[in-house]
Order: C-alpha cells, then sequence, then structure tokens
C-alpha cells in the first residue's frame, strides 16, 4: 500500500502472542492485557534501548473492547481493564516517540468473540482515527471468501477517508489459503495493505517457528515478487521471552525474519527476557539487515537436507555502485555441519572482493574476492551470519 507508511518492516511489541486473550486479570494475573500493561511497555521502551533500537509500534490484539458498542454504535474499550480510554494510551505512548496500534476483525465478530468491524467500517474507522490511532491489525475470522476480497478493500478505504495515517496490517491472504483453501492473489493485498499475514499463528515452540520458516523457503517464489518498501509479508511475532528457545534457535528465529525483511514484532513480558534475548532483540548491526531500506526478501538455497543458505542483497552504502550483502547460513539438524560456499556464485561478484563481518560474533575475518569460498562448522539449530562490504 502506496501511503508513505512501513517503507521499512514494522518494528514494535503486540500482546497476542504472549499475552492471548488476557481478559481475565484476576484468574490470571500474570497475562493480564490492560492498561497498565501498555503503558509498561511503553515506558520500557522508551527507557532499555528499544525505542531507540527502532522499536516503535505498540499494539493491542484481540480482546481489548466491551462486549456491546455503545447507544451511538461505537466501541467501547473495556471500562475495567482501559478506565481511561484508547486516547489516553494513544497520548502515553506518542509522549515517548512511540506509535499506537489496535486491532479489529472484518467480521461481525473478532476471532475471540468480541464486537468486529462488519457493517461499521466508517464507524470504526472514525473513531480509531479519533484514538490516534497509527497502525490497525484487521482479522479475517468468520467470512466468506469473496467478502474477504471486497472488504479488505473497503475497510482500507475507510480508513484513508479519516485522514489518519493507519499502517494497514491484513490477515487476507492466510484466511485464502488456510480456511478457504486457495491460492491467494497477492497483488491485490500488496495494492491495499501494509502488511499480511500468510501463515499459521506463531507459537513460543521451536517445532513451530521452524515451520514457518520453511513456510517462506517453501512459498519463496510466490511471496517475494509483492514484498517491499510500503507492503511486506508477515510471518507473525517474534516469541522470546517465553523459555521455548535456546540461544541457538533464538538466533535462527529473529535472524531468519531480518534476512526476509519481515516486521519484528515482539510479543512477550518485555521485563522478564533474558539478557541474552534483549541483546539479540537490541544488536543494531544484526537490525540493520532487517531495516535496510532495500526491503528485499532473502532468498533460500537448499545447501543440504537441514541446512539452508538465505542471501540477501543490500541497498549499496552512500558514494558505492556495489551491493553489500548478507548470507545466514541456517543449520535445522541436531548434528553440526561443515558447510562452503563461493559468495560468488550468490551474487556477490564485485571485482575487488568483500570484507566478511561475522555479526555473531562480531568480528571480521579474511576478505574474500571471486575465487574464494568461505567454510564455517554450522553448530546444531543455529545460524552463521556474514555481512559482505564491497571493499
Ligand atoms: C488470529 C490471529 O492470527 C492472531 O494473531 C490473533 O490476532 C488472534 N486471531 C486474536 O483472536
Amino acid at each position: 500500500l502506496n501511503n508513505s507508511l512501513a517503507r521499512t518492516p514494522p518494528m514494535g511489541w503486540m500482546s497476542w502472542g504472549y499475552y492471548m486473550c488476557g481478559a481475565n486479570c484476576e484468574k490470571n494475573p500474570e497475562k493480564c492485557l490492560n492498561e497498565n500493561l501498555i503503558l509498561t511497555v511503553a515506558d520500557t521502551f522508551y527507557q532499555e534501548g528499544y525505542q531507540e533500537a527502532g522499536y516503535e509500534y505498540i499494539i493491542i490484539d484481540d480482546c481489548w473492547s466491551e462486549l456491546e458498542r455503545d447507544s451511538n454504535g461505537r466501541l467501547v474499550p473495556d471500562r475495567k481493564r482501559f478506565p481511561n480510554g484508547m486516547k489516553y494510551i494513544a497520548d502515553y505512548i506518542h509522549k515517548r516517540n512511540l506509535k499506537f496500534g489496535m486491532y479489529t476483525n472484518i467480521a461481525k465478530k473478532t476471532c475471540m468473540k468480541y464486537p468486529g468491524s462488519r457493517d461499521h467500517f466508517d464507524i470504526d474507522a472514525k473513531t480509531f482515527a479519533e484514538w490516534d490511532v497509527d497502525y490497525l491489525k484487521v482479522d479475517g475470522c468468520f467470512v466468506e471468501e469473496d467478502f474477504l476480497n471486497t472488504a479488505y478493500i473497503q475497510l482500507g478505504s475507510a480508513l484513508q477517508k479519516t485522514g489518519r495515517q493507519m499502517v494497514y496490517s491484513c490477515s487476507w491472504p492466510y484466511y485464502i489459503q488456510y480456511i478457504h483453501n486457495k491460492i491467494p492473489d497477492y497483488q491485490p493485498v500488496a495494492d491495499h495493505c501494509n502488511m499480511w499475514r500468510n501463515y499459521h499463528d506463531v507459537v513460543a515452540s521451536w517445532k513451530v517457528i521452524k515451520s514457518i520458516i520453511m513456510h517462506y523457503q517453501i512459498e519463496y517464489k510466490r511471496l517475494s515478487p509483492h514484498h517491499g518498501p510500503g507492503h511486506w509479508n508477515d510471518p507473525d511475532m517474534i516469541v522470546f521471552g517465553s523459555g521455548a528457545l535456546n540461544e541457538g534457535q533464538s538466533r535462527v528465529h529473529l535472524t531468519v525474519y531480518l534476512m526476509l525483511s519481515a516486521p519484528i514484532l515482539m510479543s512477550c513480558d518485555v521485563n522478564n527476557i533474558t539478557p541474552y534475548e534483549k541483546q539479540l532483540l537490541q544488536n543494531l548491526d544484526l537490525l540493520a539487515i532487517g531495516q535496510d531500506p532495500l526491503g528485499v526478501m532473502a532468498k533460500p538455497y537448499q545447501l543440504e537436507l537441514e541446512v539452508t543458505l538465505w542471501v540477501k542483497p543490500h541497498l549499496p552504502m552512500k558514494g558505492d555502485k556495489y551491493h553489500s550483502f548478507s548470507f545466514a547460513i541456517v543449520n535445522f539438524d541436531v548434528r553440526a555441519h561443515l558447510i562452503s560456499f563461493f559468495p560468488s556464485a550468490y551474487g556477490a561478484n564485485y571485482t575487488d572482493g568483500y570484507s566478511v563481518m561475522d555479526v555473531f560474533a562480531n568480528t571480521f575475518g579474511k576478505n574474500v574476492t571471486l575465487s574464494d569460498y568461505i567454510e564455517v562448522t554450522v553448530p546444531p539449530e543455529d545460524v552463521i551470519l556474514y555481512s559482505l562490504f564491497p571493499l
């Protein structure tokens, strides 16, 4: 969608992956989706380096509203959990130089049976705009295929009509493919949405992370042409802070998302992630790979049964004619693999060669020229990541 937003993949935090519906705060105070949670994320982003590292959007997912609209047909935030309303939260977030995201569904009800936006597109768009929302996630439960294809476009124009700039995040192609069993037409999706879900919900599990990555590997040809500044495929949230992933697995999770130029929306208790996860999330050399303005989805090359090389060209630096590259060698196997490859065989063919940065080790190794290969042992369930800069 050409609305000047999301020129690089959005980064931030979203409630669903960790807090889920989060509406039963008495019974489950640890997973309570309320005002205090959102303000705490904003404070943490502001105070602990996330905002400076580029994390921007704080997004409330499903289960934020009362079960009924008000007498004017407007959505009403849950009175107990959001006692000061959403504009108050937006102001708090904006004061910290961050942006505010919300959620609705394209049907009469949300996936968790709260009021959805069907038959209320204009009034809801207006309401979100009045609350100073900067990002809207629109889910796609409970509707027919034809309706998905027209309604996402209509709700998109209702948002535009408000005059407020909002990142428009759609789940349209996911529901087309996995609920209605059709191959999505990505062109209208990319024309009308800033980002969109393609695949099942992420869960904090290595198996699920692997299946998401495999989906992108298998669907590379279909997805990559529609991916770029203003329009991104969205593999769903980063699920750090759950204890489900070891260090190598968490490196894979974040690295592949960045190689894809995917949105980076963490979902976690921001004050209860490991120091290592926090360090990864704020590693600027790593984040630069995903935030590169060229926004190309890395291309996968399967080198061995469980080893894939992902290759991503970057926008040449100022004054440079030649692209830099990132190479990520991902090993899904439970044993280590010795891998060698010629970067020049994957597009890095500048005759003067490249300097080679091992991003996780934060060291520069030997330079490579056209005839040099790189050889490395990739540990089990881990990734080796190199950035190559033209000499
Ligand atoms: C399905 C979506 O894919 C999830 O990300 C989340 O928004 C839930 N619905 C909320 O009900």
